[in-house]
């Protein structure tokens, strides 16, 4: 991330080749804690296209000076050619420092260093899209919205928030008119969002999406198994592993190829353990989003904490090393 003013200071190295310098063409508050951001090229051209759900990686600088990426899905309608990403940026007075950066260190013209967009959370092609977002998760939901309405194809979008004032992009999810339905808190008897009624028909042909906070990506599914939608059918995206669960224990892994045996404590991933023992395997998000990391277990049971696997991946037990844990002392995976 680099100033453009001469006069101040740069913050950031010249940008390695895979990643594109976009300037903060708006800067604004979106609502109460929540930054809106809106990103072009240098020189007007436009940025790389993307499809409903992506998102980008931004650079960010901890406390401490450390270098980071941080991932934020992209608003705006989807483009063949577009010219802004408009991006929502809640502040963590309690995260890792990434939005604390985001929200206090850039003024509009600043120069940031993005990736290219990437996309875990498409939209399927059905005959119906239920979209429910909360809080910031509207992001990706309000660019999904805009790719299935300029599609004409039928869906409903449930937006929520804490309250009036800590809702972002409110106006532009009104401006779906009926098909949007917006309400406040989490709480049905206090008129907060209904996830029992909203899900409480599964319907063949129709597809749900839903982006926002762990607790509600999490109800969600539950309410889905719970009345039926057949495996697939329910989509989450979230950019944070989940927390840390009392009980949380460690873990022996043992690598079928090698026979390797390494020991995963209770606070680490078993990804992060075995990339750092010199094991292979692939991955990309690195939060239970993308099944990249996904590895099939021949020994022990996981303790499943994504968000990607299906019940049938999960029934032949595959898990994905990122985020999952494990029920057993021990797990044999298939690496
Ligand atoms: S790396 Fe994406 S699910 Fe594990």
């Amino acid at each position: 991330m680099a100033d453009t003013n001469a006069s101040t200071a740069t913050v950031a190295a010249e940008a390695p080749p895979e990643l594109l310098r976009v300037r903060i063409a708006k800067l604004r508050m979106e609502a109460e804690d929540i930054r809106g951001l809106e990103l072009t090229t240098e020189n007007g051209a436009p940025l790389p296209a993307f499809k409903a759900g992506a998102h980008i990686d931004i650079g960010v600088i901890l406390p401490g000076k450390e270098r980071a990426m941080r991932s934020y899905s992209i608003a705006s309608p989807p483009s063949e050619q577009p010219f802004t990403y408009h991006l929502v940026i809640q502040y963590e007075e309690h995260g890792t420092g990434g939005s604390i950066f985001l929200h206090e260190r850039l003024k509009q013209g600043y120069i940031l260093e993005i990736t290219q967009p990437k996309n875990f959370f498409e939209i399927k092609d059905a005959e119906h899209s239920i979209l429910v977002a909360g809080g910031v998760g509207i992001a990706p939901i309000l660019a999904m919205a805009h790719e299935l309405a300029e599609g004409q194809k039928s869906f409903e979008l449930h937006y929520t928030a804490h309250s009036p004032q800590r809702m972002a992009m409110k106006t532009q999810v009104e401006a779906f008119g009926p098909t949007a339905k917006i309400t406040f808190g989490r709480d049905p008897k206090n008129g907060g969002i209904d996830l029992r009624t909203i899900l409480s028909q599964p319907k063949p042909g129709t597809q749900v999406y839903v982006c926002g906070p762990h607790g509600m990506i999490d109800e969600v599914h539950a309410l889905a198994h719970q009345f039926g939608w057949a495996d697939g059918t329910v989509h989450s995206e979230v950019f944070k592993k989940p927390d840390p669960r009392p009980g949380d224990g460690p873990v022996d892994v043992v690598i079928r190829s090698t026979g390797q045996v390494i020991q995963v404590p209770a606070k680490a991933s078993i990804l992060d353990t075995i990339l750092a023992a010199g094991v292979k395997q692939d991955y990309d998000c690195r939060v239970g989003t993308c099944g990249t990391c996904s590895v099939q277990v021949l020994e022990g049971t996981p303790d499943h904490r994504d968000n990607v696997l299906l019940d049938s991946e999960r029934a032949s037990n595959r898990m994905c090393t990122c985020v999952s844990r494990s029920k057993t002392p021990r797990l044999v995976l298939d690496l």
